[in-house]
């Protein structure tokens, strides 16, 4: 019997892609996933409970039947200009509702924790590559929840409960399923490369670069991309990790290497072989000019081997899922 995975947001794009993978490798998974952004058909394994994390009857109703060894939450909003505008909303739900689980996690005796973090905990660093042990210092609502994140998990951990925990910081996610199984379909998204794919398809009449004037070498902001299946791997590798007794331990997931804007806008045209409307554009308030991974840490301690560096490649899968329309 494979060992059993509660999955926080696993209706969600990354989430989802992690899902496939776990199924694929014999655990069984409880989905648990309010659907606000995720959806019912990137559930491609184990079951599917809707709920809210804020809704502590029905967690611990579902961990009460399911009984998981480890749990991965990813339930979170990700937005960082709506986490401008709406900070308590972003408060509750990304920290209040993961106080709740960690509190249910300790009611049923679960310990072992795998926290879906983010560059964004860095703010602006003061070197690149950052290393996981640059201080936390985020620059919007959005990276400040997710640093009270790691500082509970840290003090959690540290406090002599029985409870580790892996937080991995994602650096910028993107791609697709090579097999078109799932992919990610948000209502308004605002990253780079799914907006490209979408301006190369036609649904945006025109792509915007925010910012020609940043201190890099074409004057546009360089960012770390990862194939989103690639950092499911990840997660998996974490996740022996701590089912083998591993201790508690901060990632950064990301290749170590970036690309401008630039550089991801002609990459879009190249492998779509779509030319489309480009504009210079603003900076975007709260870009760091540069966020690339210093990422050897994952390499050496989890053995992580990564398969698709390759912007190319994140592209195609990206263009792919992007033409099936489910996206
Ligand atoms: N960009 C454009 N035009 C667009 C969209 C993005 O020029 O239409 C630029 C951005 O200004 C930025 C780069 O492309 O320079 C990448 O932007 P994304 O929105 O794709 O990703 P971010 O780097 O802003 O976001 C990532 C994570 C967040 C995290 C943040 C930390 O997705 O979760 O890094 O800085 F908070």
């Amino acid at each position: 019997m494979g060992k059993r995975i509660l999955v926080t947001g696993g209706a969600g794009y990354i989430g989802s892609h992690v899902v496939k993978v776990l199924g694929e490798r014999g655990y069984e998974v409880l989905v648990y996933d309010n659907l606000s952004t995720g959806h019912e058909w990137a559930v491609l394994y184990g079951r599917l409970v809707r709920g809210d994390l804020g809704d502590r009857e029905t967690l611990r109703k579902t961990f009460e039947e399911f009984r998981p060894d480890a749990v991965m939450h990813f339930a979170a909003l990700i937005v960082v200009p709506e986490s401008v505008r709406e900070p308590l909303r972003y408060y509750r739900n990304n920290v209040v509702n993961t106080l709740n689980l960690l509190e249910v996690m300790r009611e049923f005796g679960v310990d072992k924790f795998i926290f879906s973090s983010s560059a964004a905990v860095y703010g602006v660093p003061e070197r690149v590559p950052v290393p996981e042990t640059a201080p936390l210092n985020p620059i919007n609502p959005y990276g400040e929840t997710k640093a009270a994140v790691e500082r509970i998990l840290r003090d959690l951990s540290g406090s002599g409960a029985d409870f580790r925990y892996i937080s991995l910081r994602y650096f910028n996610v993107a791609g697709a399923d090579p097999e078109g199984r799932v992919g990610f379909a948000y209502p308004d998204p605002t990253h780079l490369i799914i907006r490209a794919v979408k301006t190369a398809k036609g649904e945006f009449s025109k792509l915007e670069i925010y910012g020609t004037d940043y201190p890099t070498p074409d004057g546009t902001c360089i960012r770390d991309y990862i194939h989103v299946v690639d950092l499911a791997e990840a997660h998996i590798v974490a996740l022996e990790y701590l089912l083998e007794g591993g201790r508690s331990e901060v990632f950064n997931c990301g290749y170590g290497h970036g690309y401008s804007v630039r550089e991801v806008v002609e990459t879009v045209k190249r492998v779509t072989g779509r030319d489309f409307r480009v504009v210079e554009a603003p900076r975007r308030p709260g870009d760091p000019p540069i966020l690339v991974a210093d990422a050897r840490r994952i390499r050496e301690r989890l053995g992580w081997q990564p398969r698709y560096d390759d912007l190319e490649f994140i592209v195609k899968t990206a263009w792919e899922w992007e033409l099936k329309g489910r996206g």
